[in-house]
């Protein structure tokens, strides 16, 4: 008999082919809508193995009601979705898709980083409302350059490396900060210096957050550090909603106390404040950093790999907790 796994949400046809050959399947390719608490619990009843997303909640009580569960492979880099300890103290491994969408997120927290200091959402929001009836106006649209601009990274890790790689060519000065000071040589050949979050505030034209979220990371970015920032300033979050707290940022933005925001990820999301909806210094995208064809399709073979590894007795390439395997179901 071929293990049974759950695949939470809608995915490539071909990957659900490639899972088909090694596994009896329940998907979700029909509807996609979201299965929570007590139906994801029931469809996990009988399963060996889950591939979820960051939008499926794995805690305790879902766990509780899966006897057989022994692997949940997250088709996402971030795992803030899954109880970790909870997985770990029931023998059940917990895997991730690391590097894979490294450059990708980078380009859109790049693109939103372009569009939020050109006012370029805010612009064509204006064209298209059919307002562009004189010609060339001096100073219509005025926006921040970027290019000789200081970027302050918080979270250099693979993804704030990527952001510095991309910073160089538009000849900025490079600030992060990390919990941890990055290797000397890393600072070197990306020409970045460490700096505390005061001083990265106060200094930098653009702040993008690029760190995993985690309970310690909560509203990390309220009203006190959004007052740090320079008036001009232009902050961007691809990282996870919850380390900027949005109810402060849509205030600091309706008051103009920074410049303008670009948004992937949101607090609460799919719902969000509505506040940013009644400003225009805020390009705002639904939770893309990662939604390239070729990414995703990576993410998902990355997560098969894992599944299929932990499924037939191996040690999976991406397991977030290795104290599971000693203890693993069998
Ligand atoms: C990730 O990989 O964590 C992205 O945010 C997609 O969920």
């Amino acid at each position: 008999m071929k293990p049974r796994i759950l695949v939470t949400r809608a995915t490539f046809a071909e990957v659900i082919e490639r899972l088909r050959e090694r596994f009896d399947v329940e998907d979700n390719q029909k509807d996609d809508a979201p299965w929570r608490g007590e139906e994801l619990r029931r469809r996990l009843e009988d399963k060996d193995g889950l591939l979820s997303t960051g939008s499926d909640r794995v805690d305790a009580a879902v766990l509780d009601g899966a006897p057989r569960l022994k692997a949940v492979c997250n088709v996402a880099v971030g795992y803030n979705n899954i109880d970790l300890a909870a997985c770990s103290e029931r023998g059940i491994l917990a895997t991730n898709t690391p590097e894979v969408l490294d450059d990708t997120t980078a380009d859109t927290a790049w693109a939103l980083l372009m569009a939020a200091a050109r006012r370029v959402t805010e612009a064509e929001r204006w064209l298209r409302a059919g307002n562009w009836k004189e010609g060339w106006i001096y100073d219509r649209l005025l926006g921040q350059d970027v290019h000789h601009a200081t970027l302050g990274i918080i979270g250099m890790g693979r993804i704030g490396q990527a952001m510095a790689r991309r910073a160089k060519g538009f000849s900025m000065r490079v600030l992060y900060h990390n919990r941890r000071r990055a290797p000397k040589a890393v600072e070197k050949k990306l020409d970045a210096k460490y700096a505390s979050m005061e001083k990265l505030l106060k200094e930098s034209d653009f702040v993008s957050l690029n760190l995993p979220y985690s309970p310690e990371v909560h509203h990390l970015i309220g009203a006190r550090e959004l007052a740090l920032m320079k008036p001009t300033a232009v902050i961007v979050n691809a990282a996870r909603g919850g380390i900027i707290d949005d109810a402060a940022l849509v205030q600091a933005l309706k008051e103009r106390r920074i410049a303008a925001a670009g948004l992937d990820v949101f607090e609460g999301e799919p719902k969000f404040n509505p506040g940013f909806l009644e400003v225009d210094n805020a390009a705002l995208i639904p939770h893309i950093g990662s939604a390239t064809r070729a990414t995703r399709m990576k993410m998902n073979l990355v997560a098969v790999n894992n599944l299929t590894a932990a499924l037939s007795g191996r040690r999976p390439p991406n397991l977030l907790n290795p104290e599971a395997w000693p203890k693993r179901r069998r």
